[in-house]
């Protein structure tokens, strides 16, 4: 797999756009082939971008109040400047907005501001917003023009790159979807300025997964420039999604739909990750990438158990995720309730769950079924009942 990653990733393109100096990383996916656009001030640009993509007259923006107060304007005088006609629509700042009801009431909006006009969909925000827009861009009128433009750095380094899109139900998350790609992701690197640090540690547990994955030079970075990225340095966060960028932009295009087995290796820590998610019931007590931090060390310590690495691997990784100021362990939630959620996965397929089990930084294997003691051991070894 590692290889294989090495020879699929593509090139960073530099070019001065204006006076932005954007990267330009190509998605190759033959006929929907799109590049990620990166740059501090990218959001300027992004009426220029889209206009040159020739998709559509008007922009029906997604977005929530709180993303608009901060870059609404911006992004509207962009479009406004390129000749777009354009919509701003807020929907509500929580998982929530990935509802079957608000997926309802944006296509309502949204068919109501095109008119049959060809609009495209532009989702401004994190993965909330991309997530729903992405979904309603796919299924309005069987599929619409769509633009991500990541406003917080999981976004942008995970969730607008690579064609998921999807909302929740009440008993799954993420249950209705469809792969829907982008004709364009423009990364603003000031954008994340404004992010709660919470929400960088969130981002930064993906980053970390990238790292541990694909690329122990990366995970060198990383340890090298943490406290600089925790400080919000402009050149280190450009880097960093720079590199998450290509390194994602290599994997989907290998595997667009999950299904040669490649794109499994993004679900390393997300096994236990999400089953530690359904066990806090997507409260606000942890994030994504909180329970994403705890389950890429579960999955370490698996592949301790199993003998494919030793703890030296582990113990690097475990000083980086509490050096991020995200837990290593969590307590206060049932061991018991993620070891049941991890029987009702979406992943398991014809009952067989693949597990990405590290070799060693900067390289993973899938491996079919662990032996359930050895996941129990990991689970409780990593999330006790009583509160700490
Ligand atoms: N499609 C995929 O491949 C994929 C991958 C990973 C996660 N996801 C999905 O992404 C979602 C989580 O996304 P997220 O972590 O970006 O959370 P989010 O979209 O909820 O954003 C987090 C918070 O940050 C705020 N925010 C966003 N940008 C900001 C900015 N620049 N300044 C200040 N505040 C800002 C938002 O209003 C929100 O309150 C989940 O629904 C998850 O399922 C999808
Ligand atoms: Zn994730």
């Amino acid at each position: 797999l590692y290889a294989l990653t090495q020879d699929i990733i593509t090139a960073i393109l530099k070019m001065n756009y204006n006076g932005v100096n954007m990267k330009k990383i190509k998605v190759s996916l033959k006929e929907k082939s799109y590049f990620i656009n990166i740059a501090s001030g990218a959001l300027s640009k992004s009426g220029s971008i889209i206009k040159k993509l020739n998709i559509a007259k008007a922009c029906f923006v997604v977005t929530n109040k709180n993303i608009a107060s901060h870059y609404a304007r911006k992004l509207n005088l962009s479009l406004k400047k390129a000749g777009f006609d354009t919509m701003f629509y807020n929907t509500v700042d929580s998982e929530k907005a990935k509802s079957h009801s608000s997926w309802y009431e944006l296509v309502k909006r949204l068919a109501a501001f095109d008119r049959g006009r060809g609009a495209c969909l532009i989702a401004l925000g994190g993965g909330v917003c991309g997530d729903l827009g992405g979904f309603a861009a796919a299924t309005y009128r069987r599929g619409i023009g769509f633009v991500q433009i990541p406003t917080t750095l999981l976004a942008q380094v995970d969730s607008a790159i690579g064609g998921k899109t999807a909302i929740d139900t009440d008993f799954a998350k993420n249950l209705i979807g469809a792969f829907y790609q982008p004709k364009t992701v423009i990364s603003d690197i000031e954008l994340l300025k404004t992010l709660p640090i919470r929400q960088v540690r969130n981002g930064l547990s993906e980053v970390i997964k990238y790292a541990v994955i694909l690329d122990k030079s990366f995970f060198s970075y990383l340890e090298k420039n943490l406290e600089n990225i925790l400080k919000y340095d402009s050149s280190c966060l450009e880097r960093v999604v720079s590199k998450c960028s290509l390194l994602k932009a290599g994997v989907v295009g290998a595997d667009e739909y999950e299904k040669k087995g490649f794109r499994t290796i993004l679900n390393f820590g997300h096994t236990i990750g999400h089953a530690i998610e359904a066990a806090c019931s997507y409260e606000n007590t942890i994030n994504h990438g909180e329970a994403v931090a705890i389950g890429m060390l579960a999955a370490f310590d698996i592949s301790v158990s199993l003998g494919i690495t030793d703890a030296a691997g582990r113990n690097r990784l475990e000083s980086l995720i509490i050096r991020s100021g995200l837990m290593s362990e969590i307590s206060g939630v049932d061991p018991h309730m993620v070891i049941r959620s991890l029987l009702y996965d979406k992943k398991i397929i014809n009952g067989i769950r693949r597990w990405v089990l590290p070799r060693c930084i900067g390289h993973v294997i899938v491996c079919n079924n662990v032996p359930a003691d050895i996941v129990e051991k990991a689970v409780l070894k990593r999330v006790s009942r009583v509160r700490k």
